[in-house]
Protein backbone atom coordinates (compact mmCIF):
# COMPACT_ATOMS: atom_id res chain seq x y z
CA UNK A 1 0.00 0.00 0.00
CA UNK A 2 1.64 3.15 -0.98
CA UNK A 3 -0.48 5.58 0.05
CA UNK A 4 -1.18 4.05 3.60
CA UNK A 5 -3.21 6.90 5.75
CA UNK A 6 -3.23 10.10 3.37
CA UNK A 7 -6.14 11.74 2.32
CA UNK A 8 -6.94 12.75 -0.94
CA UNK A 9 -9.78 14.68 -3.23
CA UNK A 10 -10.60 13.44 -6.43
CA UNK A 11 -12.87 16.02 -8.22
CA UNK A 12 -14.86 14.41 -11.01
CA UNK A 13 -14.93 11.34 -9.28
CA UNK A 14 -18.20 10.15 -9.69
CA UNK A 15 -17.74 8.26 -13.29
CA UNK A 16 -14.71 7.67 -15.86
CA UNK A 17 -11.21 8.12 -14.50
CA UNK A 18 -11.82 9.90 -11.66
CA UNK A 19 -13.63 6.74 -10.46
CA UNK A 20 -10.71 4.50 -11.42
CA UNK A 21 -8.29 7.36 -9.85
CA UNK A 22 -10.31 6.78 -6.28
CA UNK A 23 -10.67 2.88 -6.62
CA UNK A 24 -6.79 2.90 -6.72
CA UNK A 25 -6.20 5.02 -4.29
CA UNK A 26 -8.59 3.59 -2.13
CA UNK A 27 -6.63 0.12 -2.55
CA UNK A 28 -3.41 1.98 -1.97
CA UNK A 29 -4.82 2.70 1.71
CA UNK A 30 -5.52 6.25 1.08
CA UNK A 31 -9.01 8.09 2.53
CA UNK A 32 -10.65 9.83 -0.07
CA UNK A 33 -12.95 12.37 -0.85
CA UNK A 34 -15.25 12.45 -4.27
CA UNK A 35 -15.70 15.71 -5.20
CA UNK A 36 -18.47 15.61 -7.62
CA UNK A 37 -21.32 17.93 -9.08
CA UNK A 38 -23.48 15.67 -10.15
CA UNK A 39 -25.15 13.85 -7.65
CA UNK A 40 -26.85 10.71 -9.39
CA UNK A 41 -23.22 9.90 -10.47
CA UNK A 42 -21.71 10.47 -7.03
CA UNK A 43 -24.58 8.46 -5.61
CA UNK A 44 -23.75 5.30 -7.95
CA UNK A 45 -19.81 5.66 -7.73
CA UNK A 46 -20.07 5.55 -3.39
CA UNK A 47 -21.81 2.31 -4.15
CA UNK A 48 -19.21 0.61 -6.18
CA UNK A 49 -16.40 2.56 -3.81
CA UNK A 50 -17.23 1.85 -0.32
CA UNK A 51 -16.54 -1.76 0.01
CA UNK A 52 -12.53 -0.50 -0.76
CA UNK A 53 -12.05 1.69 1.99
CA UNK A 54 -12.80 5.04 3.86
CA UNK A 55 -14.58 7.07 1.53
CA UNK A 56 -16.74 10.06 1.71
CA UNK A 57 -18.71 12.05 -0.82
CA UNK A 58 -18.67 15.81 -1.16
CA UNK A 59 -21.13 17.43 -3.68
CA UNK A 60 -18.78 19.78 -5.15
CA UNK A 61 -18.69 22.55 -7.95
CA UNK A 62 -15.22 22.97 -8.85
CA UNK A 63 -15.94 25.77 -11.13
CA UNK A 64 -17.61 28.00 -8.08
CA UNK A 65 -15.41 29.35 -5.81
CA UNK A 66 -17.60 29.03 -2.76
CA UNK A 67 -17.92 25.00 -3.48
CA UNK A 68 -14.28 24.62 -3.82
CA UNK A 69 -13.30 26.42 -0.61
CA UNK A 70 -16.35 24.03 0.70
CA UNK A 71 -15.10 21.21 -0.11
CA UNK A 72 -11.52 21.80 0.80
CA UNK A 73 -12.76 22.52 4.72
CA UNK A 74 -15.16 19.89 5.12
CA UNK A 75 -12.54 17.26 4.01
CA UNK A 76 -9.98 18.48 6.12
CA UNK A 77 -12.51 18.54 8.99
CA UNK A 78 -13.69 14.81 8.38
CA UNK A 79 -10.63 13.99 7.48
CA UNK A 80 -7.95 15.85 9.49
CA UNK A 81 -6.02 16.54 6.14
CA UNK A 82 -5.77 16.68 2.35
CA UNK A 83 -2.82 15.29 1.11
CA UNK A 84 -3.59 14.93 -2.29
CA UNK A 85 -6.09 16.84 -4.91
CA UNK A 86 -6.36 14.78 -7.96
CA UNK A 87 -8.11 17.65 -10.52
CA UNK A 88 -9.87 15.39 -12.79
CA UNK A 89 -13.36 16.79 -13.05
CA UNK A 90 -14.00 18.23 -16.49
CA UNK A 91 -16.74 19.46 -19.25
CA UNK A 92 -15.83 16.12 -21.19
CA UNK A 93 -18.97 13.58 -21.60
CA UNK A 94 -21.25 16.82 -21.24
CA UNK A 95 -19.44 19.32 -23.51
CA UNK A 96 -21.45 20.37 -26.39
CA UNK A 97 -18.29 20.85 -29.35
CA UNK A 98 -21.06 21.97 -31.55
CA UNK A 99 -21.52 25.53 -29.39
CA UNK A 100 -18.71 27.98 -30.79
CA UNK A 101 -20.03 30.74 -29.19
CA UNK A 102 -17.32 33.83 -27.08
CA UNK A 103 -20.26 32.33 -24.12
CA UNK A 104 -19.73 28.92 -23.99
CA UNK A 105 -15.78 28.93 -24.45
CA UNK A 106 -16.00 30.94 -21.12
CA UNK A 107 -17.98 28.10 -19.50
CA UNK A 108 -15.72 25.49 -20.51
CA UNK A 109 -12.64 27.40 -19.31
CA UNK A 110 -14.43 27.91 -16.07
CA UNK A 111 -14.77 24.70 -15.16
CA UNK A 112 -11.52 22.67 -17.39
CA UNK A 113 -8.99 25.63 -16.00
CA UNK A 114 -10.54 27.30 -13.70
CA UNK A 115 -12.03 24.81 -11.55
CA UNK A 116 -8.48 23.40 -11.33
CA UNK A 117 -7.19 26.68 -10.07
CA UNK A 118 -10.17 27.32 -7.80
CA UNK A 119 -9.10 23.70 -6.20
CA UNK A 120 -5.74 24.06 -5.59
CA UNK A 121 -6.38 27.90 -3.92
CA UNK A 122 -8.70 25.84 -1.89
CA UNK A 123 -5.92 22.86 -0.68
CA UNK A 124 -3.00 25.40 -0.51
CA UNK A 125 -3.85 26.93 2.62
CA UNK A 126 -4.10 23.56 4.41
CA UNK A 127 -1.01 22.00 2.30
CA UNK A 128 1.51 24.98 2.92
CA UNK A 129 0.47 24.74 7.33
CA UNK A 130 0.92 20.98 6.64
CA UNK A 131 4.09 21.77 5.01
CA UNK A 132 3.40 19.00 2.73
CA UNK A 133 1.35 18.29 -0.33
CA UNK A 134 0.66 16.20 -3.93
CA UNK A 135 -1.84 18.21 -7.06
CA UNK A 136 -2.52 16.45 -9.60
CA UNK A 137 -4.03 17.84 -12.73
CA UNK A 138 -5.51 16.08 -15.39
CA UNK A 139 -5.09 17.49 -18.82
CA UNK A 140 -5.08 15.28 -22.82
CA UNK A 141 -3.43 14.33 -25.90
CA UNK A 142 -6.16 16.46 -27.03
CA UNK A 143 -3.71 19.54 -25.74
CA UNK A 144 -1.34 18.67 -28.54
CA UNK A 145 -3.29 17.79 -31.94
CA UNK A 146 -3.25 21.12 -33.09
CA UNK A 147 -5.73 19.91 -36.50
CA UNK A 148 -8.84 19.29 -36.08
CA UNK A 149 -10.25 15.64 -37.60
CA UNK A 150 -11.30 16.42 -41.12
CA UNK A 151 -15.19 16.56 -41.66
CA UNK A 152 -15.51 16.12 -45.32
CA UNK A 153 -16.16 19.99 -45.73
CA UNK A 154 -13.75 21.62 -46.18
CA UNK A 155 -15.67 25.15 -46.98
CA UNK A 156 -14.65 27.76 -44.26
CA UNK A 157 -17.92 28.87 -42.07
CA UNK A 158 -17.10 29.63 -38.55
CA UNK A 159 -13.60 29.80 -36.87
CA UNK A 160 -13.95 26.18 -33.89
CA UNK A 161 -13.38 27.36 -30.11
CA UNK A 162 -11.58 24.79 -29.84
CA UNK A 163 -12.46 25.00 -25.59
CA UNK A 164 -11.73 21.59 -24.57
CA UNK A 165 -8.24 21.21 -26.25
CA UNK A 166 -7.50 25.46 -25.11
CA UNK A 167 -8.74 24.03 -21.50
CA UNK A 168 -6.06 21.28 -21.16
CA UNK A 169 -3.37 22.98 -22.85
CA UNK A 170 -3.90 25.67 -20.03
CA UNK A 171 -3.93 22.84 -17.71
CA UNK A 172 -0.66 22.21 -18.41
CA UNK A 173 0.52 25.66 -18.05
CA UNK A 174 -1.34 25.91 -14.49
CA UNK A 175 0.42 23.25 -13.26
CA UNK A 176 3.77 24.61 -13.86
CA UNK A 177 2.69 27.85 -12.35
CA UNK A 178 1.55 26.24 -9.35
CA UNK A 179 4.42 24.13 -9.12
CA UNK A 180 6.95 26.95 -9.65
CA UNK A 181 4.89 28.46 -6.81
CA UNK A 182 4.05 26.17 -4.19
CA UNK A 183 7.00 24.13 -4.16
CA UNK A 184 8.70 25.96 -1.10
CA UNK A 185 5.81 24.90 1.06
CA UNK A 186 6.87 21.04 0.06
CA UNK A 187 4.14 21.22 -2.25
CA UNK A 188 4.45 19.48 -5.61
CA UNK A 189 2.51 19.83 -9.00
CA UNK A 190 2.62 17.35 -11.98
CA UNK A 191 -0.02 16.65 -14.66
CA UNK A 192 -1.18 13.38 -16.44
CA UNK A 193 -1.82 13.59 -19.92
CA UNK A 194 -4.28 10.73 -21.00
CA UNK A 195 -4.50 9.58 -24.07
CA UNK A 196 -7.85 8.32 -25.79
CA UNK A 197 -9.59 6.24 -22.59
CA UNK A 198 -12.88 4.32 -23.20
CA UNK A 199 -14.84 5.90 -20.88
CA UNK A 200 -18.38 6.24 -21.11
CA UNK A 201 -17.51 9.71 -22.32
CA UNK A 202 -15.20 8.74 -25.28
CA UNK A 203 -18.13 6.75 -26.51
CA UNK A 204 -20.48 9.45 -26.23
CA UNK A 205 -18.24 12.15 -27.89
CA UNK A 206 -15.41 10.42 -29.91
CA UNK A 207 -17.04 9.44 -33.32
CA UNK A 208 -16.83 5.73 -33.88
CA UNK A 209 -15.57 6.53 -36.94
CA UNK A 210 -12.84 8.23 -35.77
CA UNK A 211 -11.51 5.51 -33.03
CA UNK A 212 -9.50 3.63 -35.74
CA UNK A 213 -7.81 6.31 -37.04
CA UNK A 214 -6.81 7.85 -33.30
CA UNK A 215 -5.70 4.43 -32.66
CA UNK A 216 -3.60 4.33 -35.70
CA UNK A 217 -1.87 7.46 -34.47
CA UNK A 218 -0.44 5.51 -31.39
CA UNK A 219 3.01 4.28 -31.41
CA UNK A 220 1.54 1.11 -29.64
CA UNK A 221 -1.72 1.42 -31.64
CA UNK A 222 -4.23 1.21 -28.45
CA UNK A 223 -6.13 3.06 -26.48
CA UNK A 224 -6.68 3.11 -22.85
CA UNK A 225 -9.07 1.54 -20.15
CA UNK A 226 -9.29 4.13 -17.19
CA UNK A 227 -7.38 1.88 -14.87
CA UNK A 228 -3.93 2.12 -17.34
CA UNK A 229 -3.88 5.96 -15.90
CA UNK A 230 -3.91 5.09 -12.30
CA UNK A 231 -0.28 3.95 -11.72
CA UNK A 232 1.11 7.45 -13.05
CA UNK A 233 -1.46 9.23 -10.15
CA UNK A 234 -0.16 6.35 -7.24
CA UNK A 235 3.40 7.47 -8.82
CA UNK A 236 2.83 11.30 -8.10
CA UNK A 237 1.39 11.08 -5.11
CA UNK A 238 3.87 8.42 -3.24
CA UNK A 239 7.15 9.43 -1.60
CA UNK A 240 8.77 7.99 -4.49
CA UNK A 241 8.06 11.11 -6.29
CA UNK A 242 8.80 13.62 -3.63
CA UNK A 243 11.50 15.28 -5.74
CA UNK A 244 9.29 15.36 -8.95
CA UNK A 245 7.14 18.40 -9.80
CA UNK A 246 5.97 20.71 -12.60
CA UNK A 247 6.24 17.88 -14.96
CA UNK A 248 3.77 16.14 -17.45
CA UNK A 249 3.53 12.11 -17.81
CA UNK A 250 1.52 11.82 -20.70
CA UNK A 251 -0.10 7.89 -21.22
CA UNK A 252 -0.87 7.52 -24.34
CA UNK A 253 0.57 4.46 -25.93
CA UNK A 254 2.97 7.20 -27.46
CA UNK A 255 0.68 9.66 -29.20
CA UNK A 256 1.62 13.17 -28.09
CA UNK A 257 5.65 12.60 -27.44
CA UNK A 258 6.49 16.21 -26.45
CA UNK A 259 9.46 17.52 -24.47
N1 LIG B 1 -11.65 9.75 -21.53
C1 LIG B 1 -10.66 10.22 -22.27
O1 LIG B 1 -10.37 9.74 -23.38
C2 LIG B 1 -9.81 11.34 -21.75
C3 LIG B 1 -8.61 11.63 -22.42
C4 LIG B 1 -7.82 12.66 -21.96
C5 LIG B 1 -8.20 13.39 -20.83
N2 LIG B 1 -9.38 13.09 -20.23
C6 LIG B 1 -9.74 13.88 -19.04
O2 LIG B 1 -9.89 13.00 -17.94
C7 LIG B 1 -10.91 13.50 -17.06
C8 LIG B 1 -11.99 12.47 -16.88
O3 LIG B 1 -12.43 11.99 -18.15
P1 LIG B 1 -13.73 11.04 -18.27
O4 LIG B 1 -13.67 10.39 -19.59
O5 LIG B 1 -13.86 10.23 -17.03
O6 LIG B 1 -14.84 12.21 -18.33
P2 LIG B 1 -16.33 12.31 -17.71
O7 LIG B 1 -16.95 13.48 -18.38
O8 LIG B 1 -17.01 10.99 -17.80
O9 LIG B 1 -16.07 12.60 -16.17
C9 LIG B 1 -15.94 13.91 -15.66
C10 LIG B 1 -16.59 13.98 -14.31
O10 LIG B 1 -16.44 15.33 -13.84
C11 LIG B 1 -17.69 15.76 -13.30
N3 LIG B 1 -17.79 17.22 -13.38
C12 LIG B 1 -18.07 17.97 -14.48
N4 LIG B 1 -18.12 19.26 -14.15
C13 LIG B 1 -17.87 19.34 -12.81
C14 LIG B 1 -17.81 20.42 -11.90
N5 LIG B 1 -18.05 21.70 -12.27
N6 LIG B 1 -17.50 20.16 -10.60
C15 LIG B 1 -17.29 18.86 -10.18
N7 LIG B 1 -17.37 17.81 -11.02
C16 LIG B 1 -17.65 18.04 -12.32
C17 LIG B 1 -18.74 15.06 -14.15
O11 LIG B 1 -20.01 15.00 -13.52
C18 LIG B 1 -18.11 13.69 -14.35
O12 LIG B 1 -18.43 12.80 -13.30
C19 LIG B 1 -11.37 14.81 -17.68
O13 LIG B 1 -10.58 15.87 -17.18
C20 LIG B 1 -11.07 14.60 -19.15
O14 LIG B 1 -10.93 15.83 -19.81
C21 LIG B 1 -10.19 12.09 -20.66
Amino acid sequence: MRLKGRSAIVTGAGQGIGKAYAARFLAEGARVAVAEVDPGRAASALSELEHLGEVIVVATDISDEASAKRCAAEVNERFGSIDILVNNAALYYDIDNQDNSFEYLQRVFNVNLHGAWLMASAVAPFMVNQGAGRIINQSSSAAYMYLTPPTGNEEFRELSSFSYSQTKWGVIGLTKFLAGSLGKYGITVNCISPGVTMTEATKKIVPESLMGMITFMTAMRKTLQPEDLTGAAVFFASDDARLVTGQVLCVDAGMAMPG
